[in-house]
């Protein structure tokens, strides 16, 4: 299994190339079930996530292609994926493959929507908390589909078609919201969603889903209103940059102390983030080449935060910011709002010297402390690249283990930053 090592104490200079956006990739991809035209996604990163939902997609019947270089690309360029689900040919989804990544549930809309039944494993436990899927099926229900569980599958079913609806979530959800919009695209009628989730990925699927045909107001605002159509074509689609990976980067370079162009970057998909990382101290500075973060010499001021769903500050940086503000110069507090148990990596982050004390969704970040490098391991993604931040700024040598979990959602992270003068290297194979 690949581990990584780190060296930290040293600063990052340079360029680091955004890559196109996992949580948008996954619901676009998802989306070609919805149509037997094909496909095109531009910008896909080079993720294991993206290619185990191929494989996912595979099973249903969509054609996959991943697309060769193309004159003028670099290796950052992202991928070219062509996705054709001419023939449905099988509307389950096993337990073996839900199982091991959640959002591959979403197939559930388009499958019914397309072919009137579909039969999805629910995903099961999850590494950041309980996770239901309850808003997505009352979503389904709204729209006239009929659910049953049994034996761990949801069975969806509305053989004579969906029809319009309304949905108005009690919560925000973003797979929630995926599974409406692409639902009721291919309704009988109105759909109109009330608490909407207005993340910059849920209005790029809309985007998408309007290039093949669809008819939907209201993108980026928490009510979206969709005309349903009997069938959608095919779409040529750009995946939009990852915002999360801007973040993650942007708060490796306040964390080190440095000065990096995180090209390709939006400022707009973050603002948010990039305004508490302001007030912490850091530089951000925006241009049409991306988002520049400098950090010079100066210290970090502590600041508080709560995390909400966009525009609020992003769950999907909670824990990078937390391995920041242990470097701060005082003692600052994190509220975590959107899931109940995404803490796991203050036990890791602890091993590296941390000193956090959680009280429920809570968690008290002391300040000036020195970090050192130690073995680590994280449970999540998001968890194991705050392991990585904490360990480029720690004395000494840092070992994560699970790199897997990088894997998922961080395109060439050790490229990236040994490029911009990082001690990081990959260990490959070993335990
Ligand atoms: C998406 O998950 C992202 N995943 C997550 O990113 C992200 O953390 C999350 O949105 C919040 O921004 C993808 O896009 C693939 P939700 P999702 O439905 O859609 C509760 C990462 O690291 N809820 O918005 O599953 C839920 O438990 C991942 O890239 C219900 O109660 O999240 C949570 O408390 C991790 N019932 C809240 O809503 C439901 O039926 C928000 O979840 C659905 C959700």
């Amino acid at each position: 299994m690949d581990r990584i090592r780190i060296s930290g104490g040293r600063r990052l200079e340079g360029f680091i190339p955004i890559s196109g956006a996992k949580n948008a990739a996954l619901p676009l991809m998802i989306a070609s079930l919805l149509t037997s035209e094909t496909m095109t996604l531009h910008n896909v990163p080079r993720l294991s996530d993206v290619r185990l939902l191929m494989r996912i997609l595979g099973n249903h019947g969509v054609d996959a292609a991943i697309s060769g270089k193309r004159i003028g690309q670099s290796d950052e360029s992202g991928e070219t994926i062509t996705l054709s689900a001419r023939d449905i040919v099988d509307t389950t989804a096993p337990y073996e493959l839900v199982s091991r990544m959640r959002a591959s549930f979403w197939v559930v809309a388009p499958l019914l929507a397309r072919m009137g039944e579909a039969r999805v494993s629910l995903p099961g436990g999850c590494a950041i908390g309980t996770r239901p899927v309850d808003l997505l099926l009352m979503a389904l229900e709204k729209l006239g589909a009929s659910i049953e569980i049994d034996s761990g599958y949801v069975i969806a079913k509305a053989p004579k078609g969906l029809r319009g609806g309304l949905i108005d979530f009690p919560k925000v959800t973003v797979g929630g919201t995926h599974v409406a919009l692409m639902a009721a695209s291919l309704a009988h009628g109105t759909t109109e969603i009330h608490n909407a989730a207005r993340e910059p990925e849920v209005a790029d699927l809309a985007e998408c889903l309007i290039k093949m045909g669809a008819r939907i107001e209201g993108i980026g605002t928490s009510r979206i209103v969709i005309e349903g159509v009997s069938r959608l074509g095919g779409a040529h689609h750009h995946v939009l940059p990852d915002r999360i990976e801007t973040g993650t980067y942007a708060m490796a370079v306040a964390m080190t102390g440095g000065d990096v162009m995180l090209g390709g970057a939006r400022s707009d998909l973050l603002q948010s983030a990039l305004g508490v990382l302001q007030q912490a101290g850091v530089e951000v500075l925006t241009s049409d080449l991306g988002i520049r973060i400098r950090r010079n010499g100066n210290g970090l001021m502590p600041v508080d935060i709560e995390t909400q769903p966009f525009p609020g500050f992003p769950t999907d940086l909670q824990a990078q910011f937390m391995a920041l503000m242990t470097r701060a110069d005082g003692n600052s507090r994190i509220h975590e709002t959107i899931f109940e148990n995404r803490f796991m990596h203050v036990q890791e982050l602890a091993r590296l010297g941390a000193k956090i004390r959680l009280d429920g969704d809570v968690a008290y970040v002391e300040g000036r402390t020195r970090l050192t490098g130690a073995p680590v391991m994280a449970t999540d993604l998001r968890a194991s690249v705050s392991l990585v931040i904490a360990a480029l700024a720690a004395e000494g040598e840092t070992l994560v283990n699970r790199v897997y979990h990088l894997d998922r959602g961080f395109e060439a992270l050790e490229k990236k930053l040994f490029r911009c003068g990082a001690d990081i290297e990959r260990l490959s194979g070993e335990r």
